[in-house]
């Protein structure tokens, strides 16, 4: 059976200190066990050019953040083993879940890390947490190592690692809905993430820009 999904249009850009009741709101939603609202405030000031959200446009909603951080300074993350790349914050609205969002967010920040210079990103993630370990293997994270008791709670830490210079390809549930150019026609379509911005279309043949516009593939 052939289903249509309703169409939804995401957009990405950077976060903005107005925005973080809200992220923390998803936070609340999304983790079993939730991170403090000190900790988005933290990694915002830390490096707000690596905090991006992604909105419903048409709902005009946040529906999922993603915060990393180039070149962490915290001397704890020594064991972890983070070097440059490191996500501290990632999640997605659960109404929003499994339909690619979380995938954007992560090349999204993939982009930002590779343009500073990353090598390499790194997470942790709970031992429990099996649905976001298989959503970092299918990504392209590979099992770096286990930090027993890394949790204040307690619980054991996964460290999921990718290495950003090969680039993998990951198979987009969200297909952008221009596949010509809205100006000259031409299928010279190239996607980009210029940061601060929204997630760009470009032509080739004639050099317009304008925002990707995502609709979900048909099921
Ligand atoms: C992890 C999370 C960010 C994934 O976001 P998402 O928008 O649902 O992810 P996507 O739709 O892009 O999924 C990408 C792939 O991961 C898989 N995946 C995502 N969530 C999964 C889950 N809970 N269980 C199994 N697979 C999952 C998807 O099926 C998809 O694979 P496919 O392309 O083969 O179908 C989201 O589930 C979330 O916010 N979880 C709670 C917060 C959390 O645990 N964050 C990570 C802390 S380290
Ligand atoms: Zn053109």
């Amino acid at each position: 059976m052939k289903v249509t999904c309703a169409k939804l249009e995401v957009i990405v850009r950077n976060c903005r200190r107005e925005d973080l009741p809200r992220v923390y709101e998803i936070n609340l939603k999304a983790f079993s066990q939730p991170h403090q609202m000190v900790e988005f405030s933290w990694f915002y000031e830390m490096e707000p050019s690596g905090t991006y959200i992604a909105v419903d446009k048409n709902r005009n909603k946040i529906i999922g953040f993603v915060f990393g951080v180039y070149r962490p300074v915290f001397f704890y993350l020594e064991k972890a083993d983070i070097k440059d790349g490191w996500i501290p914050l990632i999640a997605v609205d659960p109404e929003y879940q499994k339909r690619g969002i979380g995938t954007l967010l992560m090349q999204t920040i993939e982009e930002y890390l590779r343009s500073k210079g990353a090598k390499e990103v790194k997470v942790e993630v709970r031992e429990n947490n099996t649905g976001a370990l298989e959503y970092y293997n299918k990504i392209g994270f590979e099992i770096h190592k286990k930090i027993p008791n890394y949790y204040f709670d307690g619980e054991n830490g996964i460290v999921m690692k990718k290495n950003l210079q090969k680039k993998i390809d990951i198979q987009m549930k969200l297909k952008p809905r221009y596949t010509s150019c809205i100006k000259c026609g031409s299928f010279n379509i190239r996607y980009k993430v210029p940061f601060l911005l929204d997630l760009n279309c470009e032509c080739e043949d004639c050099g317009c820009v304008w925002p990707v516009v995502f609709e979900e593939k048909i099921k």
